[in-house]
This record gives structure tokens, sequence and C-alpha cells, in this order.
């Protein structure tokens, strides 16, 4: 469909705060990679086909028969408590221990993080994050007017002795940072792990410098090969267990349709996050809530996981010998074990926001780099998602993408 193009007349109305809310110019070409003909690495979307819709139309028959008043009527803003008490046994196999007064739901991860700017952040407000970082944390940290320090990540998570030296640089300009914010486990966009001697540095580098570390944990789950590394959450049990918010979403784990997600924080916290939700939304769906419900009642839901689990790892397995076997030397990739994407660094000669023009005209898309730091670095860097097409098309759109690049360098080197 045609965009239709028309005149603001509201523009002196607009809050500064939107100003903030930055567009990206690769929205248009990433929006192509929804039609079918376009093999897409861009966006992170789960295999929801792989769900048992026949169980979850008995969960919705179930919930409308014997809850429908209820499970179409506002509810409480702090979520529903038998589901709280499901997302308590669930964390549980993440290490992560903790009661239903300690969680709220929200809806969606991504409200989690507004709900968490918006009690935090002042404009001018100095927050850190992983450099690349996930882009709706970034939109969010923004549209709050943030002052975002990106920390360089290497292939085992945020690079800490950085951390502590900006810490440290902070502290003495008598600049507060409001809180760290982190994907530990096969981090969106980079695909790494935080390694656990670097989840303890993180740990005792906040409360030396009295600040909170958000912990974004999507992907925990997904973990397709070796041990699970404990989560900051977890390590923060000595002492006064203040230092780490926890966030979590069923979007990975059933189906972000059903825009469900949580948050665990020490009590005063979250009573500032109920009233966030207050404001916004009122009250989180009731009836999306239920399903949730049933669907971690039912014991089948940890063989969903399995079966995610063995979809994405044979994805992951076909991308990285694609990349193995196509991509030319000089090009180098992360090695997730878990989650859903690879980071790609291409010589630093080429640009992949001008690879993403042909590689769209060539019916391929992937996210390009820039739009994962807060200062638009990695313009030669690169998301790939391989949770979303078959093996056969990521053999071919990884073979597509090769050949492009492969002729970038050509004509580079031919003006040398
Ligand atoms: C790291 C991270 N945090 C938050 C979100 C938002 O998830 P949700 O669908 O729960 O809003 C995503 C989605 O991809 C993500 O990758």
């Amino acid at each position: 469909m045609s965009k239709k193009i028309t005149f603001d007349y509201w523009k002196h109305l607009y809050s500064n705060r939107t100003k903030y809310m930055v567009s990206s110019e690769i929205r248009d070409l990433l929006s192509l990679s929804a039609r079918p003909d376009i093999i897409s690495f861009s966006g992170g979307l789960p295999e929801v086909r792989a769900l048992s819709f026949e169980r979850l139309e008995k969960y919705i028959r179930r919930i409308i028969k014997t809850d429908g008043a209820v499970s179409l009527q506002y509810s409480g803003s702090d979520g529903y408590y038998p589901l709280k008490t499901k997302l308590i046994e669930v964390m549980k196999l993440e290490g992560v221990d903790t009661v239903e007064e300690d969680i709220i739901t929200t809806t969606g991860s991504q409200h989690a993080l507004d709900l968490l700017s918006k009690i935090f952040i002042n404009p001018g407000d100095v927050i850190i994050t992983e450099a690349p970082s996930y882009t709706g944390a970034l939109n969010s940290f923004n549209s709050y007017e943030a002052k975002i320090t990106g920390i360089p990540v290497d292939e085992h998570g945020i690079d800490v002795s950085i951390l502590e030296e900006k810490l440290k640089e902070f502290k003495k300009e008598g600049v507060v940072v409001k809180f760290i914010y982190l994907v530990p486990n096969f981090s969106n966009p980079s695909g790494v792990t935080l390694t656990l001697e670097r989840r303890k540095k993180v740990l005792e580098l906040a409360k030396k410098y009295k600040t909170i570390i958000l912990e974004d944990n999507p992907y925990g789950m997904l973990r397709f090969e070796g041990r699970s590394i404990p989560t900051i959450k977890e390590l923060d049990i000595n002492g006064d267990n203040r230092n780490v918010i926890y966030l979590c979403t069923l979007s990975k784990l059933l189906a972000p349709g059903l825009r469900i997600g949580w948050i665990v924080a020490p009590h005063p916290i979250l009573e500032k996050i109920i009233l966030g939700v207050q404001s916004t939304i009122l009250c989180v769906s009731a009836l999306s809530q239920r399903i949730a419900y049933e669907y971690f009642s039912d014991p089948s839901w940890q063989e969903n996981i399995e079966r995610f689990k063995s979809i994405y790892s044979k994805r992951r397995d076909a991308m990285l010998s694609s990349l193995e076997e196509n991509f030319p030397r000089g090009t180098e990739w992360s090695r997730p074990v878990g989650g859903f994407f690879i980071w790609l660094k291409i010589q630093d000669f080429l640009n992949t926001k001008e690879i993403l023009a042909d590689a769209v005209r060539n019916k391929v898309a992937f996210v390009p780099g820039s739009g994962f730091y807060a200062d638009n670095r990695g313009l030669n860097e690169a998301r790939l998602a391989y949770c979303t097409e078959d093996t056969d098309r990521i053999k071919k759109g990884i073979k597509i993408l090769a050949g492009i690049i492969k002729e970038k360098i050509k004509l580079y080197k031919s003006f040398k």
C-alpha cells in the first residue's frame, strides 16, 4: 500500500519528547520484509505455528465458559494473582526465587521498559546500556530524554572494565547513573551471553556505585547447548536483594500476540510501577492473563519450549554454516548458544544500510547495525535473525547476502 503524504498542521503543538521518538529511515525497507517473497532475517518473530492451536482453543473455551464475565472485564492493576503463582514456578526453572507480591504483569516487556523509563528517567538523566543494545529499549529511554552511555560488548558480554571506568568517571563528576540495562542471555541484538564472572562484577559495581540493573531476560529459556548461567537477579541474594529489576515476557515462551510480560522488583519500586500502569493502560488484559495461566497450568508447556529450541537451534546451525561457507574473509559474526540473533561485522569500508537496499532488491532483509547504538555507530554491522525462516530459505538468503557483500568489496577494491 502506498503511503499517503499529508501536511502536518499541528507540528507546533507536539511535546519536546516527540523529537526523541525518532523514526528510522530503514523502517520502510524493513516493512517490505513482511512480504512472503522476501527472506526475512529482520524481525525476531517467534515460530508460533509450532504451538498446538487445538490446545489454545481448549484453554480459551474453558476460560469463557467458566470465567467469561471476569475475563472480559477490567481487572486489578497489579496483575492476575494465580498467573503470578505460575510465573514463580517458571522463574524457578531459571533460578529466580520470588513471591507473588514482588511481581507485576505488564503488556509485554516493551511496556515494562516504558514504565521503568517513566518512573526513573528525567530529561538528561544518565543510563548505561550495552552497545549494541535492544532498539526497543533505546527508543523507550530516548523518548524519556535519557542520556545513554553505551558500553562495548565482546564475545563475553558487556566489557566490565570499561563499565567500571565509566562509573568511576560519572561518580567523580557527581553524575547519578539511574540504571544499567542488560540482556545477559543470547542478547538482542548481539547474540552473546554474559559470563558468570562478569555478571558478578556488574552486580558488584551496581552495589558499589549505588545503581540498579535492569535485567531483561526474554530468551533465557531458549538455550540450545551448555549449562545455564545464574541470572543476576539470582546472584543478588547476599545482603539486601535490591539492586536488580528483572524483566521477562511470554512473547518468546508462548506468543507475542498475547502481550504479556512481567517485572520482579523490590516492593517500593513496584508501587510506583503500579501507578504507572494505572495512568497508561489501567490494567493488563484479563483474558490474556488467563490464557497464560492455562498455558502454564498444562504441563505440556515445557514440551513447547523443547520444540521451539529444536526449531531455532536447527535454524541457527543453518545460518552459521551458511555464513562459514559463503561469507568472505574479513567478516565476523557471533555464535549464539540460544535465542534468535547473530551479530555480523563486515569490512569497515562497507555500510550495511546501503547493503540493505541492495539486499531488499534481491529479496532478502536484515537490520543494519546503527539502530542498535545510541550514537549511530555500527555502520558496518548488522543483526541477522534466524528464528523466522526455515533452513532452506536461510541458506538461500545468506548466499544472496554474501554475493552482494563480495560485489561491494570488489567494487571498492577496483577504486583503490
Ligand atoms: C531484549 C528484549 N526486550 C524486550 C522485548 C519486547 O518484548 P515484548 O514482546 O514482551 O514486548 C524484546 C522483543 O523482541 C526483546 O528482544
